[in-house]
């Protein structure tokens, strides 16, 4: 007999059958001690979503009183499709609700709330750490990821499927931090895999074609591929491009890359972009971050690359100051999951705005830390600090 792989299998689901998916939805009931009070139907997949639904019942009377939704390839919950544990209690209770409403609405009813987060820094994985952030408490997120290297001495990541899977998850949390039809923009490239033999070829992965997928797929919608051209002569290093230039066979050619993407996503909403405007409470800020005359027209942006003793790969502070400056207001919040040694942060602080930055390794987060006394004076004094000493502005002089 031939045994068929599951849907789940094929597609390299976490959450691979019923009884997975309910254990999942049993630790949320858990968290809201839920799970004595209501039971399970029968969880089904929807693999055009990725996702399982598991129905909800009262174990008492056997009524359906909602549904958790969760995703498949990372076993998270999936808040803002799921019903409230408010609307579960009140269903359970017999209270009145809206059955219209069963699934948790965005935190908007119209109003736009500035958020309440300082200046914070937080060492760690930061798919962890973005769990413990308020939801919709970041106006904008700028970031570069970790690059993906299929040799498993220089990476986490063993494959490129799991690599895929770290940058979706941290997508998925930063959803829930970003408040209604915010920005997220990243700046990434294809990646070169060298031959590891003469008699091997290289490899080049178009990573950003793999994310852009993993974006509309968490709830983001397309806005611009900008292109960062970077002077003649920076991408030569590489080597790219030398057999052909010796040869000149036709299907040798390989173009010397002098460009990376900065990928645009808003946070999916109904509304226009014109309500982030409108609906700002402080017109006062909207004002004041208007762009001046002079900006760019075109979706080709021009910066040399920046280097820097301490990191191998940052970007240059041009980059981050026109992103921060064209995505979001003064005084906003702006997040950076894969802070490097911080340059969202500086570039933050100089425009106005607040910085969240998270990064693991404490080598970066103590270039960090000292980097903010310098950006912020004695305010450093105020900075959050999360799984790391708060910073000691005693000893500054000022
Ligand atoms: C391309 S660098 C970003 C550099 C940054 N744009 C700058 O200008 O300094 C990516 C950073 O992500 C960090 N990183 C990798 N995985 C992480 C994770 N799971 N959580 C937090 N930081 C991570 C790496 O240590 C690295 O510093």
């Amino acid at each position: 007999m031939v045994i068929k792989n599951t849907v789940a299998e094929l597609r390299k689901y976490s959450v691979l059958d019923v009884r997975g998916a309910k254990q999942v939805a049993s630790v949320w009931l858990e968290r809201f001690q839920l799970d004595k009070v209501v039971g399970f139907g029968l969880p089904e997949i929807d693999d055009r979503y990725h996702v399982w639904r598991v129905p909800l019942v009262n174990k008492v009377s056997q009524e359906r009183i909602g549904e958790v939704v969760i995703d498949a390839y990372t076993s998270l919950i999936l808040e803002d499709k799921s019903t409230s544990p408010e609307i579960l209690e009140a269903r359970l209770l017999g209270r009145n609700d809206d059955r219209k409403g069963n699934t948790r609405k965005s935190h908007s009813n119209g109003t736009y709330l500035l958020s309440s987060l300082r200046n914070t820094i937080a060492q760690g994985d930061c798919e962890q750490v973005l769990q413990d952030l308020p939801a919709g408490s970041v106006n904008l997120v700028f970031t570069s990821p970790p690059y993906y290297n299929a040799r498993p001495e220089y990476t986490d990541y063993i494959t490129y499927k799991e690599y895929l899977l770290k940058l979706r998850k941290v997508f998925q949390n930063a959803h829930r931090v970003l408040a209604e039809g915010c920005f997220f923009v990243i700046n990434i490239s294809p990646v070169l895999i060298r031959r590891a033999s003469r008699s091997e070829a290289s490899q080049r992965i178009a990573v950003p074609f793999d994310v852009h997928r993993l974006f509309v797929e968490e709830g983001f919608d397309f806005i611009d591929d900008i292109i960062w051209e970077k002077p003649e002569g920076a991408g030569w290093a590489t080597g790219r491009g030398r057999r052909f230039a010796a040869d000149r066979n036709p299907l040798q050619y390989k173009p010397v890359p002098v460009t990376e993407y900065v990928l645009v996503y808003r946070k999916h909403t109904e509304k226009l972009i014109d309500w982030n405007i409108r609906a700002h409470p402080n017109k006062k800020l909207v004002e004041e971050s208007r762009i001046d005359d002079g900006y760019e027209r075109t979706n080709i942006w021009r910066f040399k690359p920046a280097h820097d003793p301490h990191h191998p790969a940052i970007f240059p502070i041009e980059l981050a100051e026109k992103v921060i400056s064209h995505y979001s207001f003064k005084g906003d919040v702006v997040l950076d999951p894969f802070a490097g040694i911080g340059t969202v942060g500086k570039a933050a602080v100089r425009l106005g705005r607040r910085f969240v930055l998270i990064e693991q390794n404490p080598y970066y987060i103590s270039i960090i830390r000292e980097e903010a006394k310098l950006w912020l004076g004695k305010d450093v004094k105020h900075v959050h600090a999360i799984n790391c000493a708060p910073i000691d502005a005693e000893n500054m002089l000022f």
